[in-house]
């Protein structure tokens, strides 16, 4: 993926850096800036999120650059101390505006989107808004816009994205993207993936229907040791079909967890199938187990299968798992055999 920095232009000759990079790329970052100014020029900094894939390379930049006005949220202020050892940053509170050389920005917070610390900057006049976290994607591309690439591509990134990093904090996202919508906008410009130029209504629906939308499909996840849960997926795949038309399967032994999650994001039910390992599931369904409790993602069902040859357990403990999370279980195909 891309670590999105913005170098912005002001109306009295200086320049305000949005976001850094990870601190691996910090030299390339100043490298890439000198090709279109001074560093030096750069006077202000807006630091949206602190997490180190955009605020790593932050010292590396203040040392470059001889030091820079700061602006971010309380706690991201709070952090960048913390963290970094910086102590400078301007705290602004949500719909502060600014003048940052000769150009008006506005600050907004959003918690939780991805951290406590998180806001996203808009500049009014241009209708641009620099979003961090929020729509981004997992994603690399040769050029930015998301005109100039494969939009179902990109959207497909973008839930990817949102599966594997903000779903657990859907209610918080939901409104930060209702309040970005509200704005009127030319481009979305996120700290990762593609900027969102022609098709803001794309990914703002796509969001609003993963942060909100009523899930109808259904997955079956399993994992195998000697194949005997492997061949079990049919007859449940058959059981799911009675109750859903929309069904993915993944088989964990080549799957990548990641993809499962993004999976799982619009999935009602999910169908865990796992042979019995000493008493236990397989590690990688324990695994997707703990994902699924980090996560979040909206499942309302569960069903399990599988396969052991005496005292069994995985079913028990996936099943124990799920309701502790709430999900009602449907079927229980598990024997021994
Ligand atoms: Fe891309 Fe929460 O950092």
């Amino acid at each position: 993926m891309t670590f999105n920095a913005y170098l912005v232009r002001g109306k009295s000759g200086g320049y305000t850096l949005v976001d850094t990079v990870h601190a691996d790329y910090a030299g390339e970052l100043i490298e890439r800036i000198s090709s279109v100014t001074d560093p030096a020029q750069i006077n202000s900094i807006i630091v949206n999120h602190t997490e180190p894939d955009h605020a790593g390379a932050l010292p590396a930049v203040l040392a470059a650059i001889g030091g820079a006005e700061i602006y971010a949220t309380v706690a991201a202020a709070k952090f960048l101390k913390a963290r970094y050892g910086i102590d400078t940053a301007h705290a602004v509170k949500s719909g502060e505006r600014a003048d940052i050389d000769g150009r008006e920005w506005q600050f907004l917070a959003t918690p939780m989107v991805h951290w406590p610390d998180n806001m996203v900057s808009y500049l009014p006049q241009e209708q641009i808004l620099f979003s961090n976290d929020a729509f981004g994607q997992h994603y690399a591309t040769r050029e930015p816009l998301d005109t100039q690439n494969d939009l179902n591509v990109a959207l497909g990134e973008a839930r990817h994205y949102y599966a594997n990093i903000v779903m657990p904090y859907a209610a918080p996202t939901a409104k930060a993207v209702r309040a970005a919508a509200a704005l009127p906008l030319k481009a979305v410009a996120p700290s990762h993936g593609v900027i969102w130029t022609e098709h803001i209504s794309e990914i703002a629906e796509l969001y609003l229907s993963l942060c909100e939308g009523e899930p109808k499909a259904a997955a079956i996840v399993f994992d195998s040791l000697w194949g005997g849960t492997a061949e079990r997926a049919n007859e449940a795949e058959k059981e799911l079909q009675k109750s859903y038309s929309d069904i993915k399967i993944f088989d964990l032994r080549s799957a990548h967890i990641s993809d499962v999650m993004a999976e799982l994001s619009a999935c009602k039910h999910i169908c865990i199938g796992s042979p019995t390992y000493n008493g236990f599931p397989t590690p990688r369904t324990s695994t997707l187990l703990a994902e699924i409790e980090a996560l979040k993602p909206p499942l309302k069902e569960y069903s399990v299968f599988g396969t052991f040859c005496w005292g069994g357990g995985a079913s028990a403990k996936i099943s124990a798992r799920l309701d502790s999370l709430g999900l009602k279980k449907i079927f229980d195909l598990s024997r021994c055999e």
